[in-house]
């Protein structure tokens, strides 16, 4: 019979670690709800003692979710303990996640302890910790470079204390699948009691082998493992959640294990994790790159049109691409519209969907046809959304390539209107210095992608800034048919968000 794994889903704490990356509460409960559709059994939702925001965020999610065990990492210290704690246990099903490093490399440099004080913090943290709560992970961060015989002895010893749950990470992405495999083999064999808890795997990518890692890890004896949607993640990022299940899914007839994901709702989980945290997906990415189910050469067009399997080894609906996308335009009614957010998987409030209806049918008046994407790009737009302390009114710009680029932006706050008019190095450029003037701030801009959300001359352009402030990174996302409001919105976005962090009260 196939042995069922747990997976640990850590986009929410490694993957918000990918720089840059900056989720709002409401964010995060957004992908969480999405990564408990898509059926994962653990979610790591933040690091509780990092930050009040961290703190709430990881509350919230505990609060929300249904049925999905909801952990807090936390350093092998009681006031960390203390805090993770106090974010998860409201949850169904609350775990604390604590850590300490076990390699010679952290001990010396970075703990500045020996073997025995590590060990003896890892016990006496362990008992800590199950004190309040019975599910207890313990992580030997820097597994993949520390003395095995030493991680047996302190498995040993926090399987005695309490732990129900310990992770083997490979934190620095340093080893092969051999040497992991064999690690994990070694772990399996020399511990105590190693079959009354559950042995997980946490793979960083640094050498692009997290996958990799982590599947050899499954064949040699682990129960649970540790990934992230997209791969995100510190650095190079972890195990790409997608990747790993696909693997397992596709390649039934070698691995042999059972999992709780919908692999049908892969599809728009990425795309949901990508959107909100800005960072994108690149084209040729395994599983779910706008790529992986495109075929260019004749040949493999023809291949495909006789018989799919010749060049697909899985298929785009297993993920949840459908081939026979609904057409919407702008004769469709609210009806219709409300019909295809239900069929993608939306659950919105009537005024969530007001909003949203409003905003296809202003989309439908200029765009032919609406498609899923679209409808998709709206709607996230508005779960997203952010208190909007500057509002877009109007604009207008002026370019050409024998002219200097001009631009007029008119806000509103509260009930001031704020109009501007600025040079520029191009329109956008022209505009963003303008709207700078008429918020009274300065910004640096750090990064600007676009993308067309769908095909065609008519796309819906996604335009995504990031822009710091007093070394502060701010995302913003704007969505319009035309790329010049698309990036004015985007950066009002991201200005909206500052002014969320000015308004907190300073602790
Ligand atoms: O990479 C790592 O070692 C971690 C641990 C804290 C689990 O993220
Ligand atoms: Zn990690």
């Amino acid at each position: 019979m196939s042995k069922r794994i747990k997976i640990f889903d850590t986009t929410l704490r490694d993957g918000e670690q990918t720089p840059g990356v900056n989720l709002n509460i409401q964010e995060k409960l957004e992908i969480a709800r999405q990564l408990e559709k898509l059926g994962v059994d653990v979610i790591e939702a933040g690091f509780a003692i990092a930050s009040p925001g961290d703190f709430e965020a990881v509350k919230a999610v505990a609060e929300k979710l249904k049925d999905t065990t909801v952990a807090s990492l936390c350093r092998a210290i009681e006031k960390d303990i203390d805090r993770a704690w106090e974010a998860v246990k409201n949850a169904v099903s609350p775990r604390i996640h604590t850590f300490i490093a076990t390699s010679d490399i952290h001990m010396q440099h970075k703990l500045k302890m020996s073997e025995d004080e590590v060990l003896e913090r890892a016990v006496a943290m362990v008992k800590y910790a199950k004190k309040y709560c019975s599910d207890i992970e313990f992580s030997a961060e820097d597994a993949g470079r520390s003395r095995p015989a030493f991680l047996y002895k302190i498995f040993d010893a926090v399987i005695a204390a309490g732990a129900t749950c310990l992770n083997v990470p490979d934190t620095v992405g340093y080893t092969t699948p051999e040497e992991f495999g064999g690690l994990i083999k070694g772990v399996m064999n020399h511990v105590k009691d190693i079959d009354k808890v559950d042995v997980s795997v946490h793979c960083h990518n640094d050498l692009g082998m997290a996958v990799a890692n982590t599947l050899v890890a499954l064949e040699s004896g682990a129960t649970q493992i540790e990934c992230t949607i997209n791969g995100l993640g510190e650095r190079a990022g972890n195990a790409a959640m997608e990747e790993v299940v696909m693997a397992l899914e596709t390649r039934r007839n070698y691995y042999r294990f059972e999992h709780g994901i919908q692999t049908t709702q892969i599809y728009r989980t990425s795309k949901l994790v990508s959107s909100l945290t800005g960072v994108p997906v690149q084209p040729n990415k395994a599983v779910v790159g706008a790529n992986a189910f495109a075929h260019e050469s004749g040949i493999h067009q023809h291949g495909v049109l006789n018989e799919k399997s010749t060049y697909e080894i899985m298929t785009p609906e297993s993920i949840g691409l459908s081939h026979n996308k609904m057409v919407l335009g702008k004769l469709s009614g609210r009806h219709a519209f409300e019909d295809r957010l239900k069929e993608m998987g939306y659950t919105l409030n009537r005024e969530s969907i007001q909003k949203a209806f409003e905003k296809f049918k202003e989309l439908a008046d200029k765009k032919k046809v609406v498609l899923d994407d679209d409808i998709q790009a709206l709607v996230e737009e508005r779960v997203s959304q952010i208190p909007e302390t500057y509002q877009l009114i109007s604009f207008q710009t002026n370019s050409g390539n024998k002219l200097i680029a001009t631009a007029m932006v008119e806000l509103k706050r509260e009930e001031d209107t704020l109009t501007e008019a600025a040079t520029g190095d191009g329109p956008i450029d022209a505009a963003f210095n303008a709207i700078e003037r008429a918020v009274g701030i300065g910004l640096m801009l750090e990064n600007y992608t676009i993308r067309a959300v769908t095909g065609g001359k008519d796309a819906l352009g996604e335009v995504t800034v990031k822009v710091s402030n007093d070394g502060e990174i701010f995302m913003g996302r704007g969505f319009s048919t035309d790329i010049i409001e698309a990036s004015i919105k985007a950066y009002i976005n991201a200005i909206n968000r500052l002014m969320i962090q000015k308004q907190k009260p300073s602790s």
